[in-house]
């Protein structure tokens, strides 16, 4: 693996090497931590008092401080990188990096562009998104969406072979009902697309219709029948009935940049015979009949997946068993994510319970994991909903974003300084960036609460405040007078850019670390570090605006300082990479 620029990265080889030799007997998990307080460093290495326990626990009683002096003995003196290491009697080793270091990697950066970690080759499935058909996508859905697809785009920045999968609930039971509906509705379907614009109300006149109707019930059964058994005219009608579904869908994908690829269930519906087929071959005796139905206990699981129903049909235990053995023997992926509502984290538990049984991966080389997100709750903290009680419509929540972005555009006056279609991508990039960005800052697994009011906010940790603060630093650098090619000019020149302030310093340290906090998010697959991240980029930079000139207007004498004007556009182009990992459009006129 290439680490990119990530000095956490190179400081833990150094440390588990040292601690390596110094200990070598010991299994201990290196413990490395940014510092907040300057005066104990940038970085501190807290494995002392870890490791002591151990010895304890083996007869050797060492205090902390000694086995920090020890490790420490072990550290070269002559890196490139480190300044100065010292060792708190506690035990504490607390590291400074090298200036020169820093100024070096900067100026690098600065000529050569930023490098993000870089990952060997590996191929992930996503699963993400995957709504159900003719039910509309709700909330839950867009947090799945937005999750999904920034985790997509993270994977992709670092160098893995990314399948962006739409696991959607296009197959069973349901069909019967809507097919019927559909047959009496829109007669002419099979010659051009109905047009129903209100999905949800077309399934619920259909459920209404099954509910109280019994000579319509039983013509829904028969339909699921003539479905299952393919015949063409039903075929159709189930199509038709997803592409409607389909098509409003990928409204919401186009206006949210989000690209996806359908395998839903019904892609899985010769496979589950396969497979039922198969599992009966070679686990006999997993299956077990439970009235009439035929179920399975996977090791460790409490609750039963329902493998076969007592009418012969599959359930959706089934079509993930399918999808879980596609996934791993067919597409042969390295890693799966799932990133689907924590409501379903038994389900999928089990699931992947059952593939374990089954050999078809092994823990220790293939991951396979559920990435739950909380609920979306509404400003009163219930679970979100419009006023008349209804589920929210994804569209006219984009709208309602949109609305209020204009708003608050004009409001600021913005309409008097840009021109239409400046003001359109603005509008655009605020609308969407927030409402992804408002999502992604908060702690994934914890229900968030979702309010317009707070996610356009331009003074918070908001994609306004950030869009802002972005437009305004390429706004400093476009606006100096100095041509891309002085720049680079300048850049040619030298081999290090002077970071004497210690505002530039902050700044730059805080650059640096982009690469890590990359690494942790590979690791805990939680976006908010990366918002938290950029937030604090965008304030330091403000810190070092307030502090440092950029251009310096002295009577009629006017110098630039050529290092802060590559200092802010390697800001801007770190910013940058966040966004686009984070969904967000960037503008650079705001
Ligand atoms: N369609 C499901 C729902 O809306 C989510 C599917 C998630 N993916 C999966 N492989 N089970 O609840």
């Amino acid at each position: 693996e290439d680490y990119g620029s990530s000095i956490l990265g190179r400081l833990s080889d150094l440390f588990r090497k040292a601690i390596k030799e110094a200990f070598p007997s010991l299994d201990v998990a290196l413990l490395m931590a940014e510092t907040s307080n300057p005066t104990f460093g940038d970085y501190q290495c807290n494995s002392a008092m870890p490791i002591a326990a151990k010895l304890k626990a083996t007869g050797v009683s060492k205090r902390p401080g000694d086995v920090a002096k020890e490790i420490f003995a072990k550290i070269p003196s002559n890196t490139e990188f480190l300044e100065k290491v010292e060792v708190m009697p506690a035990g504490f080793i607390n590291i400074f990096l090298k200036k020169d270091y820093i100024k070096k990697q900067i100026w690098s950066i600065a000529k050569k562009g930023l490098e993000l970690p870089k990952i060997s080759k590996r191929r992930v499935l996503v699963d993400f998104s995957s709504p159900n058909i003719a039910k509309e996508m709700h909330v839950g859905h867009l947090r799945s969406t937005i999750i999904g697809d920034s985790i997509c785009r993270l994977l992709e920045a670092v160098g893995f072979d990314v399948l962006r999968v739409n696991h959607i609930g296009d197959w069973g039971t349901q069909f019967g009902m809507l097919i019927a509906h559909l047959y009496d509705r829109y007669p002419d379907f099979e010659t051009k697309l109905p047009e129903i614009s209100d999905l949800q109300a077309f399934y619920k006149e259909s459920k209404k219709r099954f509910d109280e109707d019994e000579v319509f019930k039983k013509r829904a059964y028969e339909c699921v029948v003539k479905l299952q058994s393919y015949e063409p005219n039903f075929v159709k009608a189930w199509e038709t009935i997803c592409d409607v579904s389909k098509k409003y869908n990928q409204y919401v994908y186009d206006r949210l940049d989000i690209k996806i690829e359908d395998f839903g269930e019904s892609f899985y519906q010769d496979k589950m015979l396969n497979l039922v087929d198969s599992i009966k071959k070679t686990h006999p005796g997993v299956l077990r009949e439970d009235e009439g139905r035929q179920i399975m206990f996977p090791t460790g699981c409490e609750v039963p997946l329902t493998v076969v129903k007592s009418d012969g049909g599959f359930t959706y235990d089934t079509s993930d068993l399918a999808a879980l053995n596609y996934r791993i023997n067919q597409l042969k992926v390295d890693w799966a994510i799932y990133v689907v509502d924590a409501g379903q984290s038994l389900h999928l538990e089990t699931v992947y319970a059952a593939g374990r049984d089954f050999g078809w991966y092994d823990e220790s080389v293939k991951r396979v994991e559920h990435v739950a997100f909380g609920l979306v709750l509404g400003e009163d903290r219930k679970k979100f909903k419009t006023r008349s009680g209804e589920t929210v419509r994804l569209l006219d929540l984009l709208d309602e974003g949109v609305k209020r972005a204009e708003k608050s555009l004009q409001e600021k006056g913005r309409h008097e300084v840009m021109n239409k279609e400046e003001l359109e991508a603005a509008r655009d990039a605020v609308a969407y960036g927030c409402i992804k960005y408002a999502d992604l800052s908060h702690t994934r697994t914890q229900d968030y609460v979702f309010s317009f009011d707070r996610m356009l906010d331009d003074r918070g940790n908001t994609a306004v405040y950030l869009l802002y603060a972005y437009a305004r630093i390429r706004s400093i650098v476009r606006t100096s007078g100095v041509s891309e090619a002085e720049l680079s000019d300048y850049l040619n020149k030298t081999s290090v850019l002077p970071l004497d302030h210690p505002a530039e310093m902050n700044l730059a340290k805080q650059i640096l670390k982009l690469s890590d906090c990359v690494l942790q998010v590979l690791d805990s697959l939680m976006l908010h570090p990366l918002c938290d991240f950029v937030y604090q980029l965008a304030t330091q930079f403000h810190d070092f605006y307030n502090e440092c000139y950029v251009i310096d207007k002295r009577g009629d004498k006017t110098e630039i300082h050529f290092h802060r004007l590559a200092l802010c556009d390697v800001t801007a182009n770190t910013m940058a990479t966040c966004f686009k990992i984070l969904g967000i459009r960037e503008v650079s006129k705001m």
